[in-house]
């Protein structure tokens, strides 16, 4: 096995800031789906969906991916995990991919870890 870890802290107010000045970036940021599941749940999950991209983009120490090609889906039991489109996909060829996601009004944070062992 051969692990890389990411980790990335928001703060959720500049983060709510930027997102009110310009109102493209949430569609330039996230899916349809990150944004239906944060509209009830408030803009510091959306926050944490940002700190797990940039996480990401730190454990496969990558650019160049589109930030909606790595969507943050939960699921039933409420666990988080990510979820690659085609090119990222078709880029890296992850045995694991691992999110942990937590907030605070104050802050969003997200650690991913890849195990790029081959398959
Ligand atoms: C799940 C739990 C750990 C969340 O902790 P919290 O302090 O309330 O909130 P945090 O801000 O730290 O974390 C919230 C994030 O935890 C994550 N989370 C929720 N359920 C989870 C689970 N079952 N496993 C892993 N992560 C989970 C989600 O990513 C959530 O953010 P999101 O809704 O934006 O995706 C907490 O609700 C808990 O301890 N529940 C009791 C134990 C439990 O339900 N375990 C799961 C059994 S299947």
């Amino acid at each position: 096995m051969a692990y890389k870890i990411g980790i990335d802290i928001v703060d959720v107010a500049d983060f709510k800031r930027s997102i009110n000045r310009t109102k493209s970036l949430k569609y330039k940021l996230f899916t349809s789906h990150e944004i239906d599941y944060c509209r009830k749940k408030g803009l510091e999950h959306l926050a944490s969906r940002f700190a797990a991209k940039e996480a990401f983009f730190k454990a496969c120490n990558a650019g160049g991916i589109s930030w909606k090609d790595v969507e943050i889906r939960n699921i039933e039991s409420g666990k988080p995990e990510i979820v690659l489109g085609k090119k990222a996909k078709s880029r890296f060829n992850f045995s694991l991919i691992e999110v942990s996601l937590s907030q605070t009004g104050k802050n969003a944070v997200a650690v991913v870890l890849v195990d790029y062992s081959k398959k």
